[in-house]
């Protein structure tokens, strides 16, 4: 029993066109009905954001993970100080749900590994004694550049009044491993095999929210050419182009409609087999980036706290 990876994030928005907006600015398709929308990755299959219009603010509704052995997670729930709970009003009601030890809403669903996305062109890099690209331009015309469209979504970013206990709860109760984390304050949890470094993370805060979404695109020149695009376009706050210790994976992030944010990624840590991964506990200074812009102020800012309805 354990988790495979992220499948979807749910939040609750005052202003469900201002998200049809950002997102599909972001390059996600949106499927929108009455006060409900739907967003996928280009060529998938099944939604990653569901946005819930018509809340006073915006909200983590909650998260939805892909799992394999559904009914031995259940028996697990409330021994790792979790509960069982039934299917939200209006849900498809799939799959089972449950609150997390801190209170977070989860559904879980007993569906198939994601087939892996279609290779694109290698991002070749010439470096001191290494020439892989030889006899051609690296970079197009911008004008000439195709638009960033997101493969898939990678990984979720939670707030959390308790990230070690938000961490047990993921390890023990849902089968994942801790990939590394910075002293109590954040934590990035992956699947136990065949996972991106993190798919699940914790950041503390003093209420469960939400924090980020994070999508994979092609190579590092489209995480700066569609994190730029789309921070202008969004018109709010934005951090990057930089790369993270923490995973490795380059970034930039576009702040939403909300103060919550959206990311671009680009070459993550893999791991492909937990049992062999030795997990670290970073300096707080390694906990952002390794490099990039001065960090926006309100990055790790939870708007939701106060916002929060009791689960
Ligand atoms: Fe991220």
């Amino acid at each position: 029993m354990a988790v495979l990876g992220i499948d979807s994030v749910t939040l609750e928005v005052p202003d469900l066109s201002a998200g049809v907006n950002f997102y599909t600015n972001a390059g996600l398709t949106a499927q929108v009905d009455g006060q409900r929308a739907r967003f996928r990755c280009s060529g998938q299959s099944k939604d990653c954001i569901i946005l819930l219009g018509g809340a006073n603010a915006k909200r983590l509704h909650h998260i939805t993970l892909r799992v394999e052995g559904l009914s031995e997670i259940a028996r697990g729930v409330a021994r790792h100080g979790g509960r069982l709970v039934d299917a939200p009003q209006g849900s498809a009601g799939r799959g089972i749900w449950l609150t997390d030890a801190n209170g977070m809403l989860i559904n879980l669903l007993d569906l198939p590994q994601d087939a892996p996305p279609s290779a694109g062109t290698a991002f070749a890099v010439n470096g001191p004694g290494r020439l892989v690209r030889k006899g051609r331009a690296a970079v197009l015309p911008l004008a000439r550049c195709p638009p960033v469209t997101p493969v898939r979504l990678g990984h979720v970013l939670v707030f959390s009044p308790d990230v070690v206990k938000s961490v047990q709860f993921a390890t023990q109760a849902l089968g994942m491993g801790l990939a590394d984390r910075a002293q109590d304050v954040i934590a990035f949890c992956c699947a136990s095999r065949h996972s991106d470094h993190h798919v699940l993370a914790f950041a503390k805060s003093p209420a469960v929210g939400f924090h980020h979404a994070s999508f994979q695109v092609n190579d590092p020149d489209e995480v700066g050419r569609g994190g730029r695009l789309l921070a202008q376009m969004a018109g709010k706050g934005d951090w990057g182009f930089g790369r993270h210790t923490i995973g490795s994976n380059f970034f930039h992030y576009i702040q939403d409609p909300w103060g919550s944010w959206f990311e671009y990624y680009s070459d993550i840590d893999y791991i492909d087999d937990y049992a062999l991964w030795t997990p670290t506990n970073y300096a707080l200074e390694d906990s952002l980036a390794n490099w990039g812009p001065p960090v926006p102020p309100d990055f790790v800012h939870n708007y939701e706290v106060g916002a929060n309805a009791p689960n």
